[in-house]
């Protein structure tokens, strides 16, 4: 469905209904950070709740780590974020705003313009941020009159590279040696315990090791809402397997994962006719990696990655093992054959799910009376509100003293179950339809002599009258 202004709708809905405000709001705010209010809490804990199940509750194979988000500085020279974790910035002399070069400039006409003008880039220069810097990078700047996004104005600095990650100081002691790094993915934590997992569970390969926690990315413009923050949180999977297993060849794991991660996203509510997957051409790939697929969503403000997928052959464990000075490989029993395991990674932000869920789900109707009905149509399982109870007039005790034994026998068995008896029985509706809630139950007079209820569904509107006796049944067998 085609809604105009959708972002402007939804970020509106957001803050209205209490799902996310800005990060620090009472003091102007933090850029890149976004805080999570009672709805959106619910939402972000049911969406990660799902992922954990499929993917790591139903699964055999399959070991959740919970790592720390500080870690030793040495990781992040083994995986090369130190150098490599950069970004090109450019400040605009005149008004000092600061921009990443790549989203000023066409990027995929970078080729043409650095050879328009005279310079010539190798693959791996376009595979990394250093196409974007330097004197030919002003020089191109200059030549096509990019203008500063703030000041309209042609004033650029020198283009140089940003690292990303967010420094931090652990303990006392001032020099370099307290230096850390909160973590920029929280793939690494997976790594630096493969061989705590190996040794303490001894899993058969092919095995995942999983992680869901808090990344930081000193993004140099974060934007569109939370699809790009400073604050983020990864699910992610380390799936190790052997390299020379010709039963199970890399490439059949690979599209194995793929297709998972699809069924996942569509089970949890995203427009499958929105997603569409990329592969990212050899020379932009990391030089580790033999293939990467990320999947793209139709955002409001243009199509994106959404999450990724990447064959990191045994990059992480070598270099590891490199700089740490321990062993990191697999001992298979059977054939008693000692290698180094290689990994896909199926890795998803919990942000970018958040907001192609509610795009996906958010919808208007034209009512009869010409207003507009707002509701989220949200799976079941990942509404932050599950059934919405009340009394049809709150100053009726009979009505009142009923509702709340249907409340609190339904708060018992589901989660979560919510009391609303404020306003009259259409704002209660209105807001329970914008919050997603699949069904609102409500006692009335025929209530008392019949002992049954109306359950009004959130997107038909439609109503049906269940017997007490068949409540539970009813609400479980729609959920499902
Ligand atoms: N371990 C691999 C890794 O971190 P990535 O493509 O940099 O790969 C994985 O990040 C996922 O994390 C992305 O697909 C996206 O969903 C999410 N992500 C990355 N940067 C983000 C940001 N600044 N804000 C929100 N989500 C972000």
């Amino acid at each position: 469905m085609h809604t105009e202004n959708l972002m402007e709708k939804i970020v509106s809905l957001c803050k209205r209904r209490g799902f996310v405000f800005q990060g620090s709001e009472i003091y102007g705010g933090l850029a890149g950070t976004y805080d999570y209010g009672p709805l959106g809490s619910l939402l972000k804990n049911n969406i990660r709740d799902s992922w954990l199940r499929k993917f790591v509750h139903t699964r055999m194979d399959m070991y959740l780590v919970d790592a720390a988000i500080l870690m030793n500085q040495r990781v992040w020279q083994a995986t090369g974020h130190v150098d490599e974790f950069i970004d090109p910035l450019v400040e605009c002399s005149n008004c000092q705003k600061r921009c990443r070069v790549d989203a000023i400039v066409d990027e995929k006409d970078i080729m043409g313009l650095v050879a328009r003008h005279g310079g010539s880039a190798t693959a791996e220069d376009l595979a990394s941020a250093q196409k974007f810097v330097g004197p030919l990078m002003k020089y191109i700047l200059e030549q096509e009159h990019v203008t500063c996004p703030d000041c309209k104005k042609v004033a650029w600095g020198m283009p140089r590279v940003f690292n990303m990650m967010l420094e931090t100081r652990v303990g006392a002691a001032a020099d370099s040696t307290s230096v850390s790094y909160l973590r920029p993915e929280t793939a690494q934590g997976i790594f630096v315990n493969y061989k705590n997992v190996v040794d303490t569970q001894s899993p058969k390969l092919p095995f995942g090791i999983a992680q869901v926690g808090k990344a930081f990315r000193n993004e140099i413009t974060p934007r569109d809402f939370i699809f790009r923050v400073r604050e983020l949180e990864q699910m992610e999977i380390e799936y190790f397997f052997n390299p020379d297993d010709t039963e199970k060849p890399w490439q059949e794991l690979f599209d194995y994962w793929k297709e998972e991660q699809l069924e996942w996203f569509t089970a949890i509510g995203i427009d499958a006719e929105r997603l569409h997957d990329y592969e990212h051409p050899a020379e932009a790939r990391a030089h580790y990696s033999l293939k990467t697929v990320d999947w793209e969503f139709e955002y409001p403000f243009g199509t994106k990655e959404m999450s990724g997928l990447a064959y990191r052959t045994n990059f992480d464990l070598s270099r590891h093992s490199e700089f740490s000075g321990q062993k990191l490989d697999y001992f298979d029993e059977d054939t008693k054959t000692r290698f180094a395991p290689h990994v896909i990674e199926p890795s998803v932000g919990l942000e970018r799910l958040f907001l192609a869920v509610l795009a996906s789900a958010y919808s208007e109707e034209i009512l009869e009376n010409g207003e507009t009905r707002v509701y989220l149509k949200l799976a079941p399982k990942i509404a932050p509100y599950k059934v919405c109870v009340s009394p049809l007039l709150r100053n009726k005790p009979d009505l009142v003293e009923k509702a709340k034994v249907v409340f609190q026998a339904l708060r018992d068995e589901f989660t979560y179950v919510v009391w609303d008896d404020s306003g009259n029985i259409g704002k209660r509706y209105r807001r329970q339809d914008e919050i997603g809630t699949p069904m609102c139950i409500v006692v009335d007079f025929d209530s008392l002599d019949n002992d049954d209820v109306t359950i009004r569904d959130r997107d038909t509107a439609e109503q049906v009258r269940v017997p007490m006796s068949e409540l539970s049944e009813h609400i479980r067998t729609r959920l499902a």
